[in-house]
């Protein structure tokens, strides 16, 4: 019998950052730094808090230093171990001891669904999640655990839904769903349609960037036509697979901040740095400084 385990993470990093020019132009938008840790390093933080032991990333080119953030850096580790900077030492290790992680190159730009296709061999035959790096989601229970626990009951897809804005839900996949359960929270989805025009939109819920998947995906993901853009769309082969078995869409508990966009990132920025125990009380005074 397959495990219904959800072990694997992907996480698609291959895409240009050009929301973010020109800071991407020879940096990988992964590795913006909100506060001091990569965005990428929080996403990964909430799959280890979530319970995964194993991480796919799909990289690209100019992409290295992703894999050097979360390798053994032997040289920075003797230099803080000789000045004596346990704490730091600590910290350095304890990134490249987070998590498995594996690395598959996308060669072609050919949209998210198609990063998803490139980790077939890697994911296998299991259910899986893929996690993208733009949305940084600060919850008490991280959101992926949340999901994993619909995932558990229900045993179908569970997409992460959040509502947005009409005059921005043509940034987003959209669900048609009804409520199922009694939480609220739960829909089982219709149908779904990718970047719809405001007028065109089945609802305002967005999906965001978290995904349970099962290994069917793959071959609903091999039978997706490209999209006008050339684009193999993950939500158009989510819809495909609609027609074979039950899929949810999970309105999650939490702040979702679009690190990938330059107003999110200053949000999310300003709200993490409130909240850390060495910077939160002095910066607070610092904002209340500013005559707004
Ligand atoms: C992707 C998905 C879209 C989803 C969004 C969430 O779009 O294709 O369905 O709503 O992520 O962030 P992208 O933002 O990569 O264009």
């Amino acid at each position: 019998m397959v495990s219904k385990k959800i072990r694997k993470a992907v996480f698609p990093a291959a895409g240009l950052g050009t929301r973010f020019l020109p800071a991407t132009k020879a940096q990988p938008k992964e590795m913006l730094v909100v506060v001091d840790k990569p965005i990428i390093q929080y996403v990964i933080e909430e799959a280890v808090a979530s319970g995964l032991s194993s991480i796919i990333i799909v990289t690209g080119k100019g992409k290295n230093t992703i894999e050097d953030h979360f390798d053994v850096s032997h040289e920075l580790e003797r230099l803080l171990e000789q000045r004596g900077k346990t704490e730091m030492l600590e910290q350095v290790r304890s990134i490249s001891n987070m998590i498995n992680i594996s690395y598959v190159r996308q060669g072609e730009q050919l949209g998210l669904g198609h990063a998803v296709l490139m980790t077939r061999d890697l994911v296998g035959d299991e259910p899986f999640a893929v996690m993208l790096g733009d949305d940084i989601i600060d919850g008490k229970v991280p959101c992926m655990r949340q999901m994993i626990n619909v995932f558990e009951s229900y045993g179908g897809p569970v997409v992460a839904v959040q509502k947005v804005p009409r005059q921005e839900i043509s940034a987003y996949g959209v669900i048609d769903g009804e409520p199922e359960g009694g939480t609220g929270r739960l829909f089982r989805i219709n149908d779904m349609v990718e970047k719809p025009s405001a007028e065109d939109a089945p609802s305002d819920l967005a999906i965001i960037g978290r995904y349970i998947l099962t290994p069917d995906i793959f071959d609903a993901l091999e039978e997706t036509p490209r999209d006008r853009g050339g684009e193999i769309q993950l939500t158009n082969a989510l819809r495909k697979l609609k027609e074979s078995r039950p899929l949810y869409g999970y309105q999650f508990q939490g702040v979702r901040h679009d690190a990938g966009n330059k107003l999110g990132f200053l949000r999310a920025t300003v709200e993490f740095a409130l909240k850390r125990e060495d910077l939160g009380g002095p910066f607070r005074e610092y904002l209340k400084s500013l005559s707004l």
